[in-house]
């Protein structure tokens, strides 16, 4: 069985997507306690550190639970924020440095890849800094690494638009070389086939079969919002003078995804970790008078039913929107597994 360690694991997509794909996660390591009891009670195989990846006793808790099996892939997804174009520190944010503070494990642990994700802007010339310090540390350890790519989730099987940065290190330019050619496509998916068969819900209703599946309540203005927006992928455009929110009066272009509604046939946007509010993005049903709820956002992130989330609803949303979609990352496995096949390993 191949192995895998996941750094900055959240909730698990990526162990998700990686056992999916028949791969075995040994360890794991993220510092956030709910979104680590949630990959604990869904992962349980995996052995789990709680803890800042900054911390020397961090890193050697990740090594001595690898306890000397080979591992195959590190992934490192470190936080997206100092890189996200919506960060007021841009540039001055010292969780930049992250990315790079989690080479340690690499160093230690000796995978024969290393695999990173993270939002588009790591590839922009403002963070080259960051990327050029990242190739130097891999390539005294003996790695070679590719320029960062940006990705597209939706062209791996993820009913949702989400344009990812994407790199890989590994032991020879022929291990790069194949999982770049490796046939990763997959079948386009749409919000209709992930969420259509869920049962209809009003504002402030909640699933009796599932407790994920629990709209949000609603304000009567915000209905009242909503009944105007035309179904399938309507825009706040459509509101009369006397619905317009005070602080959109005159501005039809900024955050125009406000209050927007999905379109059945086509994929979300970019579910963010406010995508159950309807103030925060495009994330109103495609037909029904409220926000998406938490099942919906979960299957539009490609996670099973079955996959458990701890905490309170907001602390839900957020490890929901901040995860990587499972379906990305199993559709990656052909394309790792190609690398492994070439070597060295
Ligand atoms: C983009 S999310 C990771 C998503 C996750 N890989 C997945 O597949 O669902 C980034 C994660 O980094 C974690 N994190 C942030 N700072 C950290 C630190 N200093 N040490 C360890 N984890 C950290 C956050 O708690 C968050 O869960």
């Amino acid at each position: 069985m191949l192995n895998a360690v996941d750094l900055f694991c959240g909730s698990g997509g990526v162990t998700q997507g990686l056992r999916a794909g028949g791969w075995r996660v040994v360890v794991a390591c993220d510092n956030d306690p709910v979104a680590s009891s949630t990959y604990r009670i869904n992962h349980k195989a995996t052995n789990f550190v709680e803890g800042d990846i900054q911390s020397g006793d961090t890193v050697d808790a990740i090594v001595q639970s690898v306890d000397g099996n080979k591992i195959h892939l590190v992934v490192i997804c470190a936080p997206c924020q100092p890189f996200s174009s919506q960060n007021r520190y841009r540039g001055n944010d010292k969780r930049e440095q992250l990315i790079i503070r989690a080479l340690a494990v690499v160093a230690r642990v000796k995978p024969a890849l290393v695999f990173f994700e993270n939002v588009p802007g790591l590839a922009s010339p403002a963070y080259r800094n960051i990327v050029t310090e990242v190739h130097l540390e891999l390539k005294e350890l003996g790695y070679f690494v590719s320029e960062p790519i940006v990705r597209d989730a939706a062209d791996f099987g993820v009913p949702q638009r989400r344009r990812r940065c994407i790199m890989l290190a590994a032991k020879s330019p022929a291990a790069l070389a194949a999982f770049a050619d490796a046939d990763v496509s997959c079948d386009p998916k749409t919000v209709y086939s992930a969420i259509a068969d869920l049962p209809k819900l009003q504002s402030g209703q909640v699933s009796e079969e599932d407790h994920l599946h629990r709209a949000r309540k609603h304000q009567p203005i915000a209905i009242e919002r909503l009944r105007h927006i035309p179904h399938n992928g309507g825009s706040r455009s459509s509101l009369p003078a006397h619905l317009e929110l005070s602080c959109h009066k005159g501005k039809a272009t900024s955050f125009s995804d406000v209050y927007g509604r999905m379109a059945w046939q086509r994929v979300a946007p970019t579910l963010t970790t406010g995508c159950t509010d309807l103030t925060r993005g495009r994330f109103a049903h495609p037909e029904q008078d409220r926000a998406i709820t938490m099942r919906e956002a979960a299957r539009l992130q490609t996670f099973p039913d079955r996959y458990q989330f701890m905490g309170q609803p907001g602390q839900i949303s957020r490890q929901i929107g901040n995860a990587v979609p499972p379906a990305m990352i199993q559709a990656f496995v052909p394309a790792f597994e190609a690398a492994l096949s070439v070597g060295p390993i």
